[in-house]
């Protein structure tokens, strides 16, 4: 099933170096969009690993400089050693958050499974107090995340909305596609009324479009938030954004730990169950 899934993985990933990545992000700011690269990479089991993927997004960090586009980067606490302490993932999150302000730069931290939703936020705001180029990402699908919204619109937290990625257990969340729909919409409302430079993430074009309405009847300026997407995804979509003046930043994973994140794109999406099921069977 590897090599089908790879197939799928090249829509969704630049490749597998930094220089991959690069490259990509040159070519999207030729279109006009900004982008936010990830190094791929998740539940990292030892202390080593979680070092290595530190110094990528330091080199990261300077290649991002030399290459004058304007790109952000985005991490998974995981990825950084979450599952070993809270204290390794801190203190590595730290470090590139720390090379990222002297340079100006900004610091995404996805949101994982919601075994990790506390302990990403503790830590997202343990961050901020000495670093506030951090932004935390926040899911709809889950009933707690009004609550967390809330809480960090208070401390002028930067944050990311999506819908959520990860299959989770009914008690805690939506499971009705427009429920997470409803809820996404009723915190984008209150992101762009009262938060800190939002990010509205998703590829929904309804919610795309009922973003831009409220922001216009609420006259918020479309300078103090961004729509962020996918690459591979919607295309068109991106592009047409920017040309009508919004800011548009695509994230760009890469690496060769590409897996986890396909599988995620796959199960979202019912044409690439469809794609991989035909692929076995032919
Ligand atoms: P929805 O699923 O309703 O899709 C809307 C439309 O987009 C679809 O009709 C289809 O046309 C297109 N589309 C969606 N997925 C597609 C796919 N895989 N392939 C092709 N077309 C597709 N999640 C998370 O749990 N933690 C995180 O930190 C992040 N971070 C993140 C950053 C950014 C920039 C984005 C855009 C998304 C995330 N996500 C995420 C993923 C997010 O939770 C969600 O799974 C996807 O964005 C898909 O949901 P949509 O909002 O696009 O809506």
């Amino acid at each position: 099933m590897k090599p089908i899934l790879s197939i799928l993985a090249r829509r969704y990933i630049a490749g597998e170096t930094i220089t991959d990545a690069m490259s990509a992000a040159k070519q999207l700011y030729g279109d006009g969009l900004l982008a936010a690269i990830d190094n791929l990479g998740e539940n990292v089991r030892d202390e080593q690993s979680s070092l290595a993927a530190v110094r990528e997004y330091l080199k990261l960090l300077d290649d991002i400089i030399c290459s004058g586009v304007r790109s952000t980067v985005s991490v998974k606490l995981t990825q950084l050693g979450l599952d070993i302490s809270d204290e390794l993932a801190f203190q590595n999150a730290e470090a590139i958050a720390a090379k990222a302000l002297s340079q100006n730069n900004f610091v995404w931290l996805d949101m994982e499974g919601s075994a990790y939703t506390q302990r990403t936020i503790d830590i997202f705001l343990r961050l901020r107090k000495d670093r506030p180029n951090v932004g935390i990402a926040i899911q709809s699908c889950l009933k707690r995340s009004r609550a967390d919204l809330r809480l960090l619109i208070e401390r002028h937290a930067c944050v990311r909305l999506v819908k959520g990625a990860y299959k989770e257990p009914p008690e805690i969340s939506f499971k009705e596609k427009k429920d997470v729909d409803k809820n996404f919409e009723i915190m984008m409302r209150e992101l762009l009324l009262e938060g800190n430079r939002p990010a509205i993430a998703t590829h929904d074009p309804r919610l795309i479009e009922a973003a831009i309405s409220f922001a216009s009847e609420r006259n918020i300026p479309s300078k103090d938030f961004e729509f962020q997407m996918l690459l591979g995804i919607k295309r068109s979509l991106q592009k047409s954004l920017a040309s009508r003046g919004y800011t548009v930043r695509v994230y760009i994973p890469y690496g060769t730990n590409w897996l986890p994140y396909t599988m995620r794109r796959l199960m979202e999406r019912k044409e690439n169950i469809f794609f991989v099921i035909k692929n076995i069977f032919d």
